[in-house]
């Protein structure tokens, strides 16, 4: 069989189709080739008597320019049936109001990040980027806690199974942004202000917590900084984000990888400090804080004789949640995706 004859057949074909005025005219088109007794019905049949090395590729050849008729009768059917419609009956309100198209907005904790990344900005602090898959030695060890050592658990920590460093240890995702300050500190040389905005992960969730979300770290690393310098730069912030009239208070912890430790409430909104039930007589736990132990800044090749500095970590939503006037009382519906609720905002 000749693969021309074919080809010819489906470009005859085609044509007519294309030219076909009526719908009747397409049916008999139809018919006259992929009928019961149509030219290429007539040739599909003839395949399986031809020698098995033909068939294969005229087999193929013939069913494609089958599938190609089939194809051009149903894009003229339809443009048959737009030709149909009656213009002259078609009928336009120009007054009628339009159909809003819907516009997105910011996500309330892209709006957070936003906001805190101007307000340290304002005093010098730039932000940073670091990796959210990150090495023990980043997360844990080179902020001063070694391997087994039990302040680890309250990282509640996701390991990534199978990867490992010789020189920096197992994987994790990152279980807070202070990893930024091992990486600041063997990066740069002081003065540093860093802000470090990031995505953290903790096996944890309840209605305040979600197993990801955002902390922001503060690290200023200068000569002669001190505790009030600290106090400074977080009531400064305080007063900005969450409202002028609100106050914070440091309240003595323990971190490994700061000495002193401090843990930062803030007054609350609600009861205006007198006591609630969202509260605790008054305050609400923020952030923790501290002076950089030496131990890291030497981790980082900076001498602790000369030089000192202040770190402090906040989680993004839990400060959202104290916000003045905001009514957000589980953190996990800002992950949820539901727009009945983000839209409220
Ligand atoms: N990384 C600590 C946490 O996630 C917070 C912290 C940051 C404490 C900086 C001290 C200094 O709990």
């Amino acid at each position: 069989m000749d693969i021309n004859i074919i080809q010819n057949l489906k470009n005859q074909a085609i044509s007519s189709i294309l030219e076909a005025k009526s719908d009747k005219e397409l049916e008999e088109l139809r018919i006259a080739y992929l009928g019961r007794k149509g030219k290429i019905t007539q040739l599909l049949k003839e395949i399986p008597s031809l020698s098995s090395s033909e068939r294969r590729e005229i087999g193929q050849i013939a069913n494609d320019a089958k599938k190609a008729i089939e194809q051009a009768l149903i894009n003229s059917k339809k443009a048959q049936t737009a030709k149909k419609i009656d213009v002259s009956k078609e009928w336009l309100d120009v007054s009628a109001p339009g159909k809003k198209p819907q516009i997105g907005n910011t996500h309330l904790v892209t709006e957070a990040i936003q906001e805190i990344t101007t307000i340290f900005e304002k005093i010098g602090f730039t932000r940073v980027a670091y990796p959210e898959v990150e090495w023990d030695w980043y997360a844990f060890e080179g902020l001063n806690m070694p391997e087994n050592h039990p302040a680890r658990d309250v990282w509640e920590t996701f390991f990534i199974a199978k990867l490992k460093s010789k020189k920096y240890g197992e994987a994790v995702l990152t279980p807070h942004t202070s990893s930024g300050q091992v990486r600041e500190i063997e990066k740069r040389k002081p003065p540093i202000r860093m802000l470090n905005i990031a995505k953290c992960y903790r096996r944890q969730s309840d209605v305040s917590h979600s197993p990801m979300f955002y902390q922001f770290e503060g690290l200023h690393v200068e000569k002669g900084i001190n505790l009030t310098h600290l106090k400074g730069t977080i009531d400064y912030f305080a007063k900005t984000f969450f409202g002028p009239n609100r106050k914070i208070r440091l309240r003595p912890y323990h971190f490994r990888f700061t000495e002193p430790s401090m843990e930062i409430d803030v007054s609350c909104d609600v009861c205006k400090g007198k006591g609630c039930r969202l509260c605790k007589q008054g305050w609400l736990e923020l952030a923790g804080s501290g002076m950089v132990h030496p131990a890291v800044l030497k981790n980082g090749d900076i001498d602790p004789n000369e030089y000192s500095g202040y770190a402090f970590g906040f989680g993004v939503e839990r400060a959202l949640m104290m916000k003045s006037g905001l009514k957000l009382d589980d953190l996990r519906l800002l992950y949820t995706n539901d727009l009945r609720f983000l839209k409220q905002f």
